[in-house]
Parts: C-alpha cells; structure tokens; sequence
C-alpha cells in the first residue's frame, strides 16, 4: 500500500513526461528530414534539420545531467541496491548516444550533401533513435522495478 508521503509517482511521473518530451523532439526531427523530401528548397530543409538535431542534442545533454547528477536513478539505488549495475550499465550509455548524434549532426555540417547523403543521415537517425528508446525503456524498466519491489508488488 502506498502512503501518501511517498514520492515514487512524483519521480516516476516526472521520468516518463522527460522521455515524452525526448520522443516529441525526436519526432520534430523526423518530421524535419520528410520535410526535404516534400519539395521544401533543400537548402531550408537542410537548416530545418541541423536546427532541430542541435535542438533534440541539448535536450538530450540536459536531460541526460540531471539522470547523472542526484536525480531519479540515484533515488533508484538508494531503495533497491540491487539495482545498482544496471542502472551503471545504463548511465554508461550516455556519452555513447551523445557522441552518436554528434557524429550525425557532423556528418550533415558544412558541405553540401547529395541525396545519397541524406538517406544515409536519415537511416544513422533512425538507427540513433532506436538506441535512444531502448535505452530509455531500459531506464522506465528499471525505475518501475525499483518501486514496484520496494512497494512489495513483487515476489
Ligand atoms: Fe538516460
Ligand atoms: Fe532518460
């Protein structure tokens, strides 16, 4: 039974709204690379594109701090210990994911791309995001298990 001083539905809310607001910039993306298919001079899809990967990367970053630095992974640990090398394993992929879309938003600076070039910055994007939402549902799984057990709702 829950008592109402606890914070778990706080943290876990605030969890899920972040990886929301994370899915909704990658789709801003998305939507900006269908864009420059859709007849949009290349040159402002092209913008369009950078803008929003700049965008979803400094969202990324911050979201990724406030994770490292005393936010609702710490709080997982302190009440489930046993959870502690998956949640290391799981902050361990953050300078990987950054360095990821860094190597796409490079890949598409400065010069002027061919259509080859841009099916290829697309698929690495999808690619990207869908390490990003295994990463994030690893990050959900681990949360819920954390306070489900300290709840007792598990064996
Ligand atoms: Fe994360
Ligand atoms: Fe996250």
């Amino acid at each position: 039974m829950t008592s109402i001083d606890r914070p778990d539905p706080v943290i876990l809310g605030h969890v899920l709204a972040e990886h929301r607001e994370l899915f909704s910039q990658m789709s801003a993306v998305r939507t900006a690379f269908a864009a420059r298919h859709d007849g949009a001079s290349a040159r402002n899809a092209a913008d369009a594109i950078a803008a929003a990967l700049r965008s979803l990367r400094e969202h990324l970053r911050c979201h990724f701090e406030q994770e490292e630095t005393g936010g609702f992974m710490e709080e997982s640990i302190a009440r489930m210990p046993r959870l502690s090398g998956a949640v290391k394993a799981i902050l361990r992929q953050h300078p990987a994911l950054l360095a990821e879309l860094d190597a796409l938003i490079e890949g598409i600076s400065g010069r002027p791309l061919t259509p080859d070039d841009w099916n290829q910055a697309g698929r690495a994007f999808e690619q990207f995001a869908a390490n990003v939402a295994a990463h994030e549902r690893d990050e959900n799984r681990v949360v819920q298990e954390g306070y489900n057990e300290d709840l007792g709702l598990l064996d």
